[in-house]
């Protein structure tokens, strides 16, 4: 089977081609490397033994896609490539919708074209919105997004719906990622963020391996357990081996949707102090605002993927830490060394 993974170069794509290889499909990657460095594919080799085919483009491109179509027999495409950061996202929201839901929309077309009709499509929990009470459940319906960024999700959500209930042929998969975090326990390949990292863990690290003076968290007057804000955070290995098994149950025609998960909120400073006693290292931290548009807590309901793929996160909090630092501590300044 050859899967067309689109920004496979990125942090979760990485990951999930090294899975997909591992279970024997071959793989195409089609990346503008925007947001990732071509090293990925010497460090993919270290590990698994062989790179992915690569084609540097953008989804975009028409014509970059029918050529990817027409040289390569691509059964089905996982499609991550896109522009992630919330924040950015309300500052220049053209591009967001350009990239995410316009890139969406020529990549269909081009799958049309070629008669593959098989999509699992990286969407967010954020689509259930500000006022969804937790945990999420699948069943409940998307809500009022806060940003750009996560109303692109929901669009491109609404558009892959429409276009399974024209078509039967098609077979969609949504899978609404929570928070993921680690890296691959070889520590070849990790989360390598361009400039000052948005996320959490990766903010984390960097403080840890001296790059960042300390971190700041945002809010500790929420209505939590410790007043942080509560996240689902999932191993991205688990979050791969997701993608897998949702790829093997993709000849379901029809729009499915899946919670990728742990079912688990755990606070910041829980992160913080699980982080400094996993690994050993200090990590300064002090309190500061709230962070404009985060939700005080929200973790999945994860069953539905357990009953329907099989699937479940299976790592634990200790080796989403071990691993980050070993990504973190043998790359301190990520692919570029
Ligand atoms: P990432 O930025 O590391 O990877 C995205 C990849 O897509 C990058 O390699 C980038 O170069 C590429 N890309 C972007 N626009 C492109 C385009 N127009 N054409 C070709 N390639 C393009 O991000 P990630 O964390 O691996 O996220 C992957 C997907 O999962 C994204 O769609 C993201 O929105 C979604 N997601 C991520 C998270 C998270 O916490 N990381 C949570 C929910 C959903
Ligand atoms: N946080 C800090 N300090 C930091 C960075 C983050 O305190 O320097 C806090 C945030 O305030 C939040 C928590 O850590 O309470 C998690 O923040 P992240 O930015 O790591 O993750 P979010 O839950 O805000 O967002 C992530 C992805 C989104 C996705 C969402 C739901 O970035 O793309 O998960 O899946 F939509």
């Amino acid at each position: 089977m050859t899967v067309l993974v689109t920004g496979g170069a990125g942090y979760i794509g990485s990951h999930t081609v090294v899975q997909l290889i591992a279970q024997g499909s071959q793989v195409v990657v089609l990346d503008n490397l925007c947001n990732s460095n071509p090293e990925v594919f010497n460090r993919i080799e270290d590990i698994i033994g062989v790179q992915p085919t690569f084609v540097e483009g953008d989804i975009r491109d028409r014509e970059c896609l029918d050529s990817i179509f027409s040289t390569y027999s691509i059964d089905s495409v996982i499609h991550f490539a896109g522009l992630k950061a919330v924040g950015e996202s309300s500052q220049i929201p053209l591009n967001y919708y350009q990239n995410n839901v316009h890139g969406t929309l020529v990549l269909c077309e081009a799958m049309a074209a070629a008669d593959v009709k098989k999509l699992i499509f990286s969407s967010s929990a954020t689509v259930y919105g500000e006022d969804a009470p937790v945990p999420y459940e699948e069943t409940m319906p998307r809500g009022k997004t806060s940003n750009p960024y996560g109303t692109s999700k929901a669009m491109v959500e609404q558009i892959l719906t429409d276009l399974c209930k024209s078509d039967p042929e098609w077979s969609v998969t949504l899978l609404r990622y929570f928070n993921p975090i680690g890296a691959h326990p070889s520590g070849c390949i990790g989360e390598d963020p361009k400039g000052i990292p948005n996320n959490l863990m990766p903010f984390i690290s960097q403080v840890a391996v001296g790059k960042r003076k300390e971190l700041s968290i945002f809010g500790n007057d929420y209505p939590t357990t410790d007043g942080t804000c509560e996240r689902d955070y999932l191993h991205v290995m688990d979050l791969a081996d997701g993608h897998v098994s949702a790829l093997s149950a993709l000849e379901y025609n029809g729009v499915h949707i899946y919670n990728l998960g742990t079912g688990n909120g755990l606070s910041v400073l829980a992160m913080v102090n699980s982080f400094m006693d996993v690994t050993g290292v200090d990590v300064p931290y002090s309190f500061a605002d709230r962070r404009d548009g985060d939700l005080p807590a929200f973790w999945a309901d994860a069953s539905k993927a357990e009953k329907e793929l099989g699937w479940s996160a299976t790592r634990t909090l200790d080796q989403m830490m071990e691993d980050t630092w070993r990504w973190q501590s043998n790359n301190p300044n990520g692919y570029d060394g």
